[in-house]
């Protein structure tokens, strides 16, 4: 029986357990670290600033001496840092149990990676699936391991358009409709990837979850707009948490009831607030050709091929 008020002391014993949090200094990933560290996981805390990673790791650690927690870099925007962190990984570990690709930006202004990527896609989509294909052989070595992918509410307004997939040089871009994009993303891939595992009989499952509305950092570049200024006193009475935010994508990597394909969301009014439950996805979610595109051109465009 999966409670319907699932909080993170429903999470099973972690011992023995390797689990990457990507964006684990902030905000969700800050949250879900911690819990997983309580439950007495090995953690990788996989940070864009590592002196972010280390005050955030000693945070942890000045509750919970015992944390077992290694600070490593990643910057999910650059595709070489996605290959050394990984390199650096596998020289300490042969076993992954759980991927949480968590990190993500939102609703920032038309930017260019160094790869020549849009920013948005880069770090929610592209960055994460080049470190998922990386990370495979590990995940395929290990029994059970998951691949958890952190979409948004926002997935509803996205649009895929493989014609101009990176708005190239800004056209048609939006803050939102980029961000959108990048979290249905999310969501085509996670389907996705769990085809990929079932037709190469990989023990392993994909899943996903969202937040709802959760008080982090991930507005703070947007605090000093107007309309955000406007929308704020309401906004802020929406929010909920960040322990709370924290608990799809934690119920998702570890509720041993969780199965394949599931998407986990708050289970309160219109998925804002509330403990973790199974939601559904708009349909365009499980679009098997926009997922297949989306697929073919991240291969492409990042030079990770899963096999
Ligand atoms: N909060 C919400 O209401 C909400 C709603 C829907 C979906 N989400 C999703 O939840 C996830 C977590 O966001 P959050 O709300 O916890 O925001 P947050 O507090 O801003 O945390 C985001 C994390 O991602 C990291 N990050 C950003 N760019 C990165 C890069 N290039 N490489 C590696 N790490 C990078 C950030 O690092 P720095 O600390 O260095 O910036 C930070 O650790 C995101 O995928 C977001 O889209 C959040």
């Amino acid at each position: 029986m999966t409670p319907n008020n699932w909080t993170i002391a429903d999470i099973p014993d972690l011992t023995g357990k390797t689990i990457i949090v990507t964006g684990g200094n902030s905000g969700l990933g800050f949250e879900s670290v911690k819990a997983f560290a309580w439950k007495g996981a090995s953690v990788i805390m996989a940070c864009r600033t590592v002196a972010k990673g280390e005050d955030a790791k000693k945070q942890i650690v000045k509750f919970l001496p015992s944390a077992d927690i290694t600070v490593m870099r990643l910057d999910l925007t650059d595709l070489e840092s996605v290959r050394d962190f990984v390199s650096n990984f596998k020289k300490n570990h042969i076993r992954l149990d759980v991927l949480l690709n968590n990190a993500g930006i939102m609703m920032v202004p038309y930017n260019v990676t160094k790869d020549g990527f849009e920013s948005q896609l880069a770090t929610n989509h592209l960055g994460h699936f080049a470190l998922t294909g990386l990370l495979l052989d590990v995940l395929r070595n290990t029994p059970k391991s998951r691949v958890v992918n952190v979409s948004s509410l926002a997935h509803k307004w996205g649009e895929m358009d493989f014609n101009n997939l990176l708005y190239e040089n800004g056209n048609g871009y939006s803050p939102t409709k980029a961000y959108s994009r990048s979290k249905l993303s999310n969501l085509l891939f996670t389907y996705e990837l769990q085809r990929f595992f079932e037709q190469h009989k990989i023990d392993a499952i994909s899943l996903a979850s969202h937040p709802g509305l959760s008080d982090t950092n991930l507005a703070n570049h947007l605090v000093k707009k107007w309309y955000f200024r406007l929308l704020q006193p309401i906004l802020f009475r929406m929010f909920q948490p960040p322990s709370m935010g924290a608990l799809p994508e934690i119920r998702a990597s570890v509720d041993p009831g969780a199965s394949a394909n599931e998407f986990y969301g708050p289970g309160g009014k219109r998925q804002m607030k509330g403990y973790p439950v199974t939601v559904h996805p708009k349909m365009k979610a499980h679009d098997k050709e926009s997922a297949r595109k989306l697929w073919e051109v991240s291969e492409k465009l990042t030079s990770v091929t899963y096999s």
